[in-house]
């Protein structure tokens, strides 16, 4: 009898998790590594949240609390949707779980079954094809093409739907690609959507207020009005905020699929931190202008690393909306050789030799399913991301 679970088996270890890993594994060697790699803002807590957080272990906010989060960041995070979205809900439609990683995985294990299809627009994060299988459903990934900014183009996603799909999930921005969907390309999938209602959408809100020209974020729900009955709108702290640490995520969506997500909690991981659930009450309501300013810097950063990958021997790199990621194709670089002799055959190959020859991390972009591309995370402090980039030309140049 095997130790290890079926459910289990159908699942692998997060890949952005492993390289970053092991670029602080050789950093902790003493190579000079660039790591580009992490998921995360580079820049600190607020200090309004840190204080909302210290207060709260001296106000005693120390025991359990609610399964699916306290009144308070209910009521904060039902005022956000009414007050960035347009969105009504009551608290009783809100969960609030350990980062948005758990409310998503929350979500997908309390409604699929076997047989069950998740379409999946690729590239995607590497963790949605992962948490569908483990509940034991089927994904349905559709690749999307760098002419389209890597968006999901409506015919696609009228031609994956069959009478088993059960959910869309749905990213925008993107990680790994921070393309956005505008109202009128976001009203194009909907006006699908609206013709198939047995098919729910899951929308992954996380780089919201990650955008930049001026572009406006739009949701589901808020664009389709129709759809608001079968969409769970998923969001969190962790990225705008700069508080991948403090793992609270949140949604909110139909009564009955709320109580499912937190009927799960409960036999699981219980409430969230309470003192990171006080912090995020803050983040909330508090201040919001060190967004802009935090967006200033990402967004010169973005202008950076598009020009510099552009001018690079063999790569592509469109231009995102949003989040802190690019996507540049290395399609034109596969089949060279590097100077050590190894082969570039696949952006694994390439990925891994950029590593050892420049000690620059990157993620490949068959992680993310969808290649020859690489993911750049320019949540690096400037002066990096330019080293960084002259050595990926560096290194581009130097293939043969
Ligand atoms: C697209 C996307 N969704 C969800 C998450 C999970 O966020 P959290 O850290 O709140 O669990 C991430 C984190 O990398 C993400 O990139």
């Amino acid at each position: 009898m095997s130790l290890i679970s079926a459910a289990l088996k159908r699942i692998n270890p997060s890949q952005t998790i492993a390289i970053s890993n092991k670029a602080r594994e050789l950093k902790a060697a003493g190579r000079d590594v660039i790591a580009l790699a992490a998921g995360e803002p580079d820049f600190e807590t607020p200090d309004n949240i840190k204080e909302a957080a210290i207060k709260a272990i001296h106000d005693g906010q120390t025991r359990y609390t609610a399964v699916d989060g306290i009144p308070e960041l209910k009521a904060a995070i039902v005022a956000k949707f009414k007050r960035e979205n347009g969105l009504t809900y009551k608290p009783s439609q809100v969960t609030v779980g350990t980062g948005g990683k758990q409310v998503l995985f929350n979500a997908l294990v309390a409604t699929l079954d076997a047989g069950d299809e998740v379409i999946i627009p690729a590239p995607y994060w590497v963790s949605y094809p992962d948490i569908v299988q483990f509940a034991g459903g089927t994904p349905v990934p559709v690749e999307t093409r760098l002419e389209d900014n890597f968006k999901l183009q409506p015919e696609a996603l009228e031609a994956a739907i069959t009478p088993k799909t059960k959910w869309l999930i749905f990213n925008s921005p993107s990680n790994p690609t921070g393309s956005a969907y505008n109202r009128t390309e976001m009203k194009a999938l909907t006006d699908v959507l609206v013709k198939h209602p047995h098919v729910w959408v899951l929308t992954d809100d996380m780089y919201e207020h990650l955008v930049y020209d001026d572009f406006e974020f739009v949701t589901p729900a808020q664009v389709e009005p129709a759809l608001y009955d079968r969409t769970l709108t998923m969001n969190g702290v962790s990225k705008a905020y700069c508080m991948t640490g403090w793992r609270i995520g949140y949604a909110a969506g139909p009564e009955a699929l709320i109580k499912a997500i937190g009927t799960l909690q409960s036999q699981s991981t219980s409430n969230p931190n309470s003192i990171a659930q006080w912090a995020a009450v803050e983040a909330l309501n508090g201040p919001q202008d060190f967004i802009a300013a935090n967006n200033k810097v990402f967004k010169e950063r973005r202008d950076l690393v598009v020009s510099m990958l552009n001018q690079t021997n063999g790569l592509t790199c469109p231009k995102p909306e949003g989040a802190f990621y690019v996507y540049p194709s290395c399609a034109g670089l596969i089949g060279k050789t590097a100077p050590s002799g190894k082969v570039i055959d696949t952006d694994e190959a390439f990925a891994s030799e950029l590593l050892e020859a420049e000690g620059v991390a990157v993620v490949h972009g068959s992680a993310f399913g969808l290649g020859p591309a690489f993911r750049i995370s320019y949540a690096t402090a400037t002066k990096d991301l330019e080293e960084a980039c002259l050595r990926i030309q560096r290194f581009c140049g130097s293939l043969r």
